[in-house]
């Protein structure tokens, strides 16, 4: 049990950037987090997506083997708009989203994309039936291939190599900074290149949703904001639909239209990106004061 001393012993784990006397142990921000969790109505949820869901979850319980670790989850997002999940250390917010592209037991509920249910659908046929991609986070390029060989490994569901060739063709046409290292080693690559090299391989087989766990952990601030520029590109300019996990609350929350607060397996609050920014609670709990 935790004396009174205690709080005046500051943990320095929190999240967003604000000073350390502002920063709430972990677990202050999982009691505080529940303690005002608002539990939004599905028509809340509907009603932050823009017209038809592409992507539409209604009661989905899922987890890993017999533990369930998400409980009665709803999500809904629109074409070509983004969704930002947060929420303290295992909330489960990795699992919403291993959930979508198969890699978990789902219990109960639904997963429908467009008209199709795919709840247990397994992940290569996500991606190449329903063009739904899930970008590996943190060095899954292959160092010892050449850019041009890793990106040739996202089209490892194409039978054709002629088209796996034109995508990463089109990918270095769209990046001067990978098609100068096309034939280097992807060992050779920043951080932030490798980054930028992890979501140009899923772009090889032209999703339709991209998801996205934690573009921006591990780099230095110039990529992140880099990161966020291609997501907002690749949303913007070729309207993909995208769901990304940030434990960067406040870049994740100013780039999405859409921001779910995961505590404990369940949605907390959710609202449009710029409102939970405005949030005093989520401010308080995420952003750091
Ligand atoms: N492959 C797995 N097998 C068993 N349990 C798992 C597995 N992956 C995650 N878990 C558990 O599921 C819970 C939710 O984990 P998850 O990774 O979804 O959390 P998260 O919100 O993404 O956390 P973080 O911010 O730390 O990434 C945790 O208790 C975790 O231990
Ligand atoms: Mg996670």
């Amino acid at each position: 049990m935790a004396g009174p001393d205690d709080k005046n012993q500051k943990v320095v784990h929190g999240y967003g950037d604000g000073g350390v006397d502002t920063v709430l142990s972990v677990d202050e921000v999982h009691e505080a987090a529940d303690a005002i969790s608002q539990r939004p109505s599905r028509e809340t949820l509907r009603g932050l997506a823009d017209g038809e869901p592409v992507l539409r979850i209604e009661g989905l319980v899922a987890g890993y083997g017999r533990m369930e670790i998400l409980h009665d989850i709803d999500l809904y997002v629109g074409k070509g708009q983004s969704l930002c999940l947060i929420g303290p250390n295992g909330a489960g917010k990795s699992t919403i989203l291993h959930s979508i592209y198969g890699f978990t037991q789902i219990m109960d509920g639904e997963i429908r994309f467009e008209d199709r249910v795919v709840t247990r659908v397994n992940p290569n046929k996500k991606l190449k039936e329903c063009g739904i991609a899930y970008i590996l986070q943190d060095n899954s390029v292959f160092p010892d291939m050449t850019v041009e060989e890793n990106l040739w490994m996202g089209g490892f569901l194409l039978n054709k190599s002629d088209a796996t060739r034109a995508a990463a063709e089109r990918v270095f046409e769209k990046y001067d900074r990978l098609a100068a290292r096309r034939n280097q080693p992807a060992r050779v690559l920043s951080g932030g290149e490798r980054r930028l090299l992890e979501i140009s391989r899923a772009l090889v087989m032209d999703p339709a949703i991209l998801l996205v766990d934690e573009p921006s952990i591990g780099l230095e601030p110039r990529f992140i904001n880099m990161v966020f520029e291609i997501l907002h590109d690749l949303q913007h300019n070729e309207g993909k639909t995208i769901i990304m996990v940030e434990q960067n609350a406040k870049k994740g929350l100013e780039y999405a239209d859409i921001g779910y607060v995961l505590v404990s397996g369940e949605v907390a609050m959710a609202g449009k990106g710029d409102d939970l920014l405005a949030d005093p609670e989520v401010g308080r709990l995420f952003l750091g004061g």
